[in-house]
């Protein structure tokens, strides 16, 4: 991970001093790095004995934060890693404009790996990523969507990275097609595990934790998995009080809506729903030798259920 951390500081270089202000502002401030941490454990496990894992893993980060830079503008957040967003400390241009530059010097990264399958990989997951971020504001201030269509949003937004990142390392590694399948299908439930988590701790968490606001989501009227399932099994009360909620965005409505939450335990069903897909997602290591990287591999699955940052 010193490795990795080396190839972001050298490559977050430019003239353009506003560019290295911003990038290095929400790079600095940290993130669990976990996409990364998969790409080299995946490498690891599958023998993979060269440098580009460092490269890559540096790529997959910097899709992550761009994305992260553009969704703060959309959901109009102004707290990320403990500081300030980058759109309310700089503003949304220039945020929106320094997430371009992250994804575009990405890309350049990925282009002299040059290996075309690390490329579709790639190209695949960040088209994939924009797919979800759009349905999701779709899906926004809309009280009656499903469990399935909530499912692929997370799929597409958060899954697909991890997805991307998993199969990124088994390439690496010369993975055969089958051994390289269960490894994307293993990040894929992974991303979704840890995502569900995040929506729980959007409803649960402690700010000075997960060094995000509480009730962003709420705020924006998304319709995530506790809101869902509040609705589907409060009172008559409690649901038309969510669907308020969700459709009018905001927080004012917020202890109603937590007051439902609760008494539907709702987290607990999205927390049990977070621990199957990380069961799915440790399935999918089967055909994966033992080493000390399939145990970190195991970890990981553990900590995206039973994390609270
Ligand atoms: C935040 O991801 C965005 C989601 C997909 C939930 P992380 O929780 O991995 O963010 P950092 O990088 O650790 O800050
Ligand atoms: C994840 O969704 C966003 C991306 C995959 C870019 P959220 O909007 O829930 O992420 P946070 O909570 O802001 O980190
Ligand atoms: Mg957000
Ligand atoms: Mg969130």
């Amino acid at each position: 991970m010193k490795a990795v951390d080396a190839v972001i500081r050298s490559r977050l270089s430019s003239d353009v001093v506003l560019i290295r202000q911003v990038a290095e502002y929400i790079i600095s401030a940290g993130g669990k790095r976990l996409r990364p941490a998969l790409v080299l454990f995946v490498a690891g496990a599958t023998d993979y004995r060269g440098t580009q894992h460092h490269e890559l893993a540096a790529v997959v980060e910097f899709i992550h934060t761009a994305t992260l830079l553009h969704d703060d503008v959309v959901d109009e957040s102004d707290l990320r890693r403990g500081n300030r967003t980058a759109n309310a400390m700089f503003g949304n241009a220039a945020a929106v404009l320094v997430g371009d530059f992250l994804y575009s010097r990405a890309f350049q990264m990925m282009v002299a790996v040059d290996n075309m399958r690390v490329m579709k990989v790639l190209s695949d997951a960040t088209n994939t990523i924009a797919e979800g971020e759009v349905l999701q504001l779709m899906n926004c201030h809309n009280a009656d969507i499903d469990v399935e269509d909530y499912l692929r949003v997370i799929r597409y937004k958060t899954a697909k990275l991890f997805e991307a990142a998993s199969q990124l390392g088994g390439i690496l590694g010369g993975a055969d097609a089958i051994l390289e399948a269960e490894l994307a299908r293993f990040g894929m439930h992974l991303g979704t595990a840890f995502q569900l988590i995040d929506d729980v701790l959007d409803y649960s968490g402690d700010e000075s934790t997960t060094g995000k606001h509480l009730g962003d989501d709420l705020a924006e009227g998304k319709p995530t998995l506790p809101l869902i399932h509040a609705m589907k099994y409060g009172s008559a009360s409690q649901s038309a009080a969510v669907r308020k909620a969700i459709e009018t965005g905001g927080r004012e409505d917020f202890p109603a809506v937590l007051d439902a939450i609760r008494s539907t335990d709702a987290l607990a069903e999205a927390r049990d729903r977070a621990g199957k897909e990380a069961a799915l997602a440790l399935d999918a290591l089967d055909r994966l030798p033992a080493s000390t990287y399939k145990d970190s591999l195991v970890q990981l699955s553990n900590f995206a259920v039973a994390r609270n940052y």
